[in-house]
């Protein structure tokens, strides 16, 4: 609901309130974001100064108690006493650079206003508040966007700047959210990392001046995910007040978080500045991509359930959307670049036999492509390897009833490729300088027109030729030489942004055009994974590195903000090809159950005993698939501060399934308790109501247990528990586990649990 009284907005969502107004010289005065209020009193929210402040500068003569470096605002620009970070910074050509932005008017419609070629997030839910202000002096409006859901505590915003004047404008900076908020003694959180280690956990206690978390090198990466979180100093996962805050953009991003001399902390989300400048012509306008905040105080795990429901519902879409993801074998770690159709149909074979459904060729298909060197931009199959083409391998696999997906990565260019003879300037560099290389590759200038047209057709005839089902889209490097070659010479400060509205112009045609062709994002693992990007692919490939323990902190991180439906998650081989860590199958599958399942490793060379396990968890994922990907995910105690244990949740109203793993072993401990935080997790129960708790039947993995192998009968497994256990009792008292091995006793009743270990438990309502 919006609600628009007196110069007071006030932007309700089922349990949140976002409240500004239009304050003394029509600056607008930012009041409140928490908790619902359903009555409150505006005046009393201000944070007009009483008295002056020494050395700050005030408004003007006859506003000598307005500090804007001291008041919480919708929106900051500079040079006019505010001397944080500003939302916007313009230039005109003779230097010009002081804005001052004042409230003219505002409207309320149904709906969400065009996004001119970015990505927008889509809803019948939303009603749109645009308030729009006016330069003092200049001819420049802004408008500014709250896009705001009756059923969501989600709230959406952005900026567009609009040139009435004749002369170009240089927009430097413009943000597509500022959050002013009074709390100096928050947390922030970010997502930080870099290849095979992306979205690690970052906490830390505000202090006064700015930490950014940004992306330079081109796509929003995996240096610092866009996404962030503002924390109280006591949130938990489970209690707490936490605004969640992503952008919906692919390129480089800006979060900047200030802590002011005065206490106030001023969050701002775009475009990076440093990367970007726009010439503004006349009669034009810019708009800044869409970013979305939450507020909630029920910890972190109630800012996730919320940001999960959003872009579950809000960012992804299509006819997958909603739809069960299939379990996949992906070629990649099984092959490499070495394989031809005989092996690839070995695998499909097998993969068939052990319940898989989607085969997916990765890289190495195409032109001469035998290493990384060659080929990239010749999608046509590679004769050697595919003697019937990609159409003859495709319909013998749709002809075993498996789908078909293919491994793309049509941004990139290699110097030695056909593309690469007949357009050597469609490649972005700068004319006599050598341009920098990443992978062997260079990306192609998806500035042009004329590239993005070409790649359309080139793609559009690959998957029609090929009757794919699915496709990876990857991209794996970093950008640099940002220049064109193309005959439209706009500004070169406009690049950047240019190429990632490009390459959404290339995937809002593809996945038009073929609608029931599942797209999974990747870029070198998660470089790129964000919600401008599940705009278009409904998955993202979560990382490249499927190491059992890194993994759970990879996941664990992305499930801040992104839920496992969009998480792409494979069981691969032990030693794990990125960390050389040994684990056993049942551990890999039980971390990357909590996403979409797939399996990367040869599973030709996999004796029939390891085979039959696989069989059956993919058996038991597809039962639970729907908990799986789209059911409620939750966090409860982890390795974070020290932690030796790790728990997940996936629940909906009648089931639920809980992860819990345990990084090193400890001999000697007391017994472990099963405790499980039903209520929290989304699954409703009374306390008295009998439920079923029962364990995942494990295979134990016998070359772990050394001489103590012998004693173990052949078929025994995992920890064999079922028993019916009051609802209430589960949550509080919990069920004693039995004793885990410690080298003593009779270890046919001990618990194995190795290093790295992991148990899957399952939560039933029993029958009446
Ligand atoms: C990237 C991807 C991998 C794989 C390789 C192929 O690294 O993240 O999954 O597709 O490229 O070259």
């Amino acid at each position: 609901m919006i609600e628009a009284k007196n110069g007071v907005f006030n932007l309700a969502t089922p349990n949140t309130s976002y409240i500004f107004k239009v304050g003394e010289c029509g600056v607008l005065e930012h009041l409140y974001y928490g908790k619902r209020l359903d009555a409150f009193d505006a005046e009393l929210m201000s944070n007009v100064q009483n008295v002056k402040i020494c050395d700050a500068t005030a408004y003007d003569k006859d506003h000598s108690l307005l500090f804007l470096d001291n008041l919480m605002t919708e929106f900051s620009t500079e040079g006019r006493g505010d001397y944080r970070l500003t939302s916007m910074k313009a230039s005109y050509d003779n230097g010009h650079s002081v804005l001052d932005f004042v409230y003219e008017t505002y409207s309320i419609t149904h709906g969400i206003p065009s996004m001119e070629g970015l990505p927008s997030v889509y809803g019948d839910e939303f009603s749109t508040l645009e308030v729009v202000l006016k330069e003092r002096l200049l001819p420049l409006r802004l408008r500014l966007y709250y896009l705001v859901s009756d059923e969501k505590d989600a709230i959406v915003r952005f900026s567009r700047v609009e040139n009435e004047g004749s002369e170009d404008v240089y927009i430097q900076a413009l943000a597509s959210l500022q959050l002013d908020v009074p709390n100096p003694d928050w947390n922030l959180v970010t997502l930080d990392g870099a290849w095979a280690r992306e979205r690690m956990v970052c906490d830390r206690p505000l202090r006064p001046g700015i930490h950014i978390n940004d992306s330079k090198t081109g796509a929003s990466g995996a240096f610092h995910n866009p996404a962030i979180a503002l924390k109280a100093p006591n949130a938990t996962e489970f209690q707490g007040d936490v605004i969640g805050l992503n952008l919906i953009y692919s390129g480089n991003h800006q979060e900047s978080v200030e802590l002011s001399p005065y206490g106030r902390g001023r969050v701002l989300t775009g475009i990076n500045p440093n990367t970007f400048t726009w010439r503004l012509k006349a009669k034009s306008s810019f708009t800044a991509p869409q970013a979305v905040m939450v507020y909630s105080d029920k910890g972190l795990n109630g800012m996730s359930h919320e940001m999960h429901r959003f872009v579950n519902e809000n960012v992804c879409r299509g006819p997958w959307r909603d739809k069960e993801r299939p379990v996949l074998v992906n070629n990649w770690e099984a092959t490499y670049f070495d394989f031809n159709e005989e092996k690839l149909l070995d695998l499909a074979d097998t993969a068939k036999d052990v319940g898989i459904e989607l085969f997916v060729l990765d890289d190495g298909w195409f032109g001469e492509r035998e290493n990384d060197t060659t080929s990239l931009g010749d999608w046509t199959a590679n004769g050697r390897k595919l003697p019937n083409g990609l159409a003859g391998l495709s319909s013998k696999l749709h002809e075993k009833g498996l789908m078909f997906g293919i491994w793309i990565e049509p941004e990139m260019v290699s110097e030695k490729s056909r593309l690469f003879e007949r357009h050597p300037d469609w490649r972005i560099a700068i004319p006599n300088r050598k341009p920098g290389v990443g992978r062997n590759q260079y990306i192609l200038d998806w500035t042009r027109e004329d590239v993005t047209d070409y790649m359309i057709a080139c793609i559009s005839t690959l998957l029609e030729e090929s009757k794919a089902n699915y496709v990876k889209w990857d991209m794996n490097r970093f950008f640099s030489d940002f220049n064109t070659q193309g005959s439209d010479k706009y500004f070169m400060g406009e690049f950047l942004h240019r190429y990632v509205l490009g390459f959404y112009k290339v995937l809002e045609a593809l996945t038009a055009k073929f609608p029931d062709i599942l797209f999974e994002g990747c870029a070198s693992g998660g470089n790129r994974f964000d919600l401008g990007v599940l705009c278009y692919m409904n998955q993202i490939w979560t990382s490249d590195d499927t190491d059992v323990l890194m993994r759970q902190f990879i996941q664990w991180g992305t499930s801040f903000f992104y839920p496992q439906s969009v998480m792409g998650c494979h069981v691969s081989a032990s030693p794990n090809h990125q960390s050389l860590r040994i684990s056993s199958i049942e551990d890999r599958f039980n971390v990357a159950a909590f996403g979409i399942l797939g399996y990367e490793m040869d599973l030709t060379r996999l004796p029939s005993n390891e085979l039959d396990v696989i069989k059956e968890q993919i058996r038991f994922y597809k039962k639970n698939r729907r908990l799986f990907q789209f059911g409620t995910f939750t966090r409860d105690i982890s390795y974070f501060n020290g932690g030796n244990n790790l728990k997940w949740l996936v629940a909906d109203e009648e089931h639920l399934v809980m992860l819990d793993a345990c990084m090193l072993n400890v001999p000697n401990m007391p017994n472990d308790r099963l405790v499980i935080p039903l209520l929290d997790a989304g699954f409703n129960a009374r306390g008295t109501e009998r439920l079923l708790v029962s364990s995942r039947a494990q295979r134990i993995d016998r070359s772990r247990l050394g001489d103590n192998a012998s004693k173990f009968k052949e078929d025994q497994r995992g920890l064999g528990l079922k028993t019916s256990v009051y609802a209430g009792q589960l949550e509080s008292a919990g069920i004693v586990l039995g004793q885990r091995f410690t080298g003593s006793g009779d270890i046919r009743l001990t618990r194995i649990r190795p290093d790295f270990s992991t148990e899957m438990y399952i939560v039933d309502r029993m029958m009446i």
